[in-house]
């Protein structure tokens, strides 16, 4: 079933309801491509210039953490983003791109139910996990987000020590068993513990900014999440401590999902397996404009737009 989502081929002739106000009765005429698409594109896109960003194929046979359909966001009566759907392949890194303003991080929160705790923010479509629509008021917002963490741009560890930073959400989430070996997978699993072992009394501020940005990471981690979402997790970050970060981000999809923002396009391509190129228009609503392995996205971009943004023409 995932599959197909995939494995899309050139469609055929755009829908008649594509040109509206045509004479019913009149030959059919074929509308020409849009106009961002480009002309030697690679076979495997699909082209409904109504609805559908481009996708590229993909072959590798994979299980989806997330399916996105139709989804868009609004804050108040401003539809920040509009009509995204995409799938989240499981235990690989998604990378989500494009210039400030397009999304990026409206759609990242959707993926945990964060938009929730904005007020007057909404969220429509359906977000399929473990084949349900976490979307739906009825699905346990908390649970959402223990099973779907979250990490910050801002390194933001709570003023605790660096083992109740960790051990914190797990006792409010009910963990029972050895804490102890709990927080230490968990610092592990980041690559911190062997910088903090001898010091887990001490502050979590006390520390250096990706050592902080690590925390958030082992803390997120000690909820036993299957997904991990990460907002610009390396930007505050110097180059040592961001090649860290994304060195983590590579472990750490053997045994989880990651859907990391990014503006750094070296950093997409380093760390991403799939990449999404999100767009807005100059009536400031978000797009998905191309989806696909990141290599594709990168090397042979199939609308003009996403090429133009990772060649840096746009802001
Ligand atoms: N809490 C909010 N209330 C109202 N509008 C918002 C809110 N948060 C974001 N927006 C608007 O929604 C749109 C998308 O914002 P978002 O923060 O998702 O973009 P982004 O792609 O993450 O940008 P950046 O790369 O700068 O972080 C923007 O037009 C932004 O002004
Ligand atoms: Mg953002």
């Amino acid at each position: 079933m995932a599959r197909n989502f995939f494995t899309l081929m050139r469609s055929s002739a755009p829908t008649a309801t594509a040109v509206s106000g045509a004479n019913q009765s009149g030959p059919t005429t074929t509308p020409p491509p849009p106009p961002n698409i480009k002309e030697d594109a690679d076979a495997g896109v699909h082209l409904d210039p109504t609805l559908e960003a481009v996708r590229h194929e993909i072959t590798e046979e994979l299980d989806m953490a997330l399916q996105l359909r139709q989804v868009s966001a609004f804050y108040g009566s401003f539809q920040a983003i509009d009509n995204m759907s995409m799938p989240i392949p499981r235990n690989r890194v998604t990378a989500l791109i494009g210039p400030s303003g397009c999304g990026k991080s409206t759609l990242l929160r959707c993926f945990n139910r964060m938009n929730d705790l904005i007020p007057g923010a909404r969220v429509e479509g359906e977000i399929e996990f473990e084949g349900r629509n976490l979307l739906d008021p009825a699905m346990d917002a908390v649970e959402v987000r223990r099973r779907i963490g979250m990490v910050f741009q801002k390194p933001n560890p709570f003023p605790k020590s660096i083992y109740e930073n960790v051990a914190f959400g797990a006792r409010i989430n009910g963990y029972s068993g050895d804490m102890d070996r709990l927080v230490e997978e968990s610092l592990r699993r980041a690559a911190l513990w062997d910088e903090v072992k001898d010091e887990l009394d001490k502050s979590g501020l006390a520390l250096s900014g990706g050592q902080q940005q690590r925390l958030c990471i082992a803390r997120a981690i000690a909820v036993q999440p299957e997904i991990i979402l990460m907002d610009e997790p390396a930007s505050a970050l110097d180059p040592v401590a961001t090649l860290k970060i994304e060195d983590l981000m590579r472990e750490l999809a053997e045994e989880y999902t990651i859907v990391v923002v990014t503006h750094n396009m070296q950093q997409a391509g380093r760390v991403s397996d799939y990449t999404a190129f999100l767009l807005a228009g100059e009536e400031r609503v978000g797009r998905l404009v191309e989806f696909g392995p990141t290599q594709d996205i990168f090397t042979n971009p199939l609308d003009q737009r996403t090429e133009d943004y990772i060649t840096g023409r746009y802001g």
